[in-house]
């Protein structure tokens, strides 16, 4: 695939600290991504404590088949609409973090495809957990690391504010709902018990495209399709399309994480080139 930068990716992309002039020169200013290697998806087991049923097809579910907020407790998380899922994980109480939470942290991103409806997002972009600010303002990626994530955005089009074309529209979220207490690493219950939501979210929008965002969104999203997931450094999972219940997932660093690697940058504008690729390919 062939990206065209125009001036203000090229600006982007040097705030973000990715150099563009060292990259293939091409006539029209071009990047040259390498081709995806697609990896077949591997038979998924379920490991979430919910006996859910196969992922449905359809995108939304109106708000009217979505239950009052009282009777949440003994519905399948894999069955609720939007609404009443934003009202499930702000009620979420299945483990620790809901004693420290200030705020829960659903998504943000696409408006709503109608009432009740899920948005409509080409784009899912999966991070980690909350930290300090995001606990404040209810907002995933608010801070430094978000400054960065909306650079990187910026830079290949996209914005989590774009309320236009339906193409290329993005939508944010963290495997973990709630902050880990001074911004720790989630605790594999922590995980465990959060799983349904991010399921049920990615079931929900159905993106044509998902950017796994570091460690523990990768583990989340792979562990049922790449054999010790846990073990793999990140590094050596890049560069390949993975599959996420029949959605292309790429695999890319945390923008936390390149902050302070700075020489990372340009493998993360990689991958982000090869996710392009992939959602701008005509459906298969
Ligand atoms: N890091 C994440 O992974 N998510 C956020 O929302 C903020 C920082």
């Amino acid at each position: 695939m062939t990206l065209l930068l125009d001036n203000r990716q090229r600006a982007m992309l040097a705030e973000m600290g990715v150099r563009t002039d060292f990259l293939p020169a091409a006539p029209s200013d071009a990047i040259a991504t390498r081709a995806p290697a697609e990896v077949a998806p591997a038979s998924a087991q379920r490991v979430d404590t919910l006996a859910q049923a196969a992922t449905p097809p359809a995108p939304s579910i109106p708000l009217a088949q979505a239950q009052p907020l009282a009777s949440l407790a003994s519905t399948a998380v894999s069955e609720l609409g939007w609404e009443a899922l934003e009202q499930s994980v702000r009620a979420c109480q299945a483990c620790g973090l809901c004693k420290t939470r200030k705020n829960t942290v659903f998504g943000v991103g696409a408006p709503a495809a109608g009432p009740g409806l899920a948005p409509r997002a080409d784009w899912l972009i999966v991070g980690e957990a909350p930290g300090e600010n995001e606990d404040l303002q209810g907002e995933p990626f608010v801070g430094q690391a978000g400054r960065l994530l909306d650079n990187m955005l910026k830079a290949m089009g996209l914005s989590r504010r774009a309320q236009g074309a339906p193409q290329d529209s993005v939508y944010i979220l963290n495997v973990l709902k709630c902050r880990p207490p001074g911004n720790r690493n989630p605790q594999p219950e922590e995980l465990l018990q959060c799983a349904p939501f991010l399921e049920r979210q990615v079931a929900l929008l159905q993106p044509k495209i998902i950017v796994a965002m570091g460690r523990f969104a990768v583990q989340s999203l792979l562990k049922d399709s790449v054999p010790q997931v846990e073990s793999i450094p990140l590094g050596k999972l890049r560069g390949q399309i993975y599959n996420y219940r029949g959605i292309p997932v790429v695999v890319t660093y945390h923008p936390a994480y390149l902050l302070r690697s700075l020489a990372e940058k340009a493998k993360a504008w990689a991958d982000l080139c090869l996710a392009l690729g992939r959602a701008r390919r005509p459906q298969d």
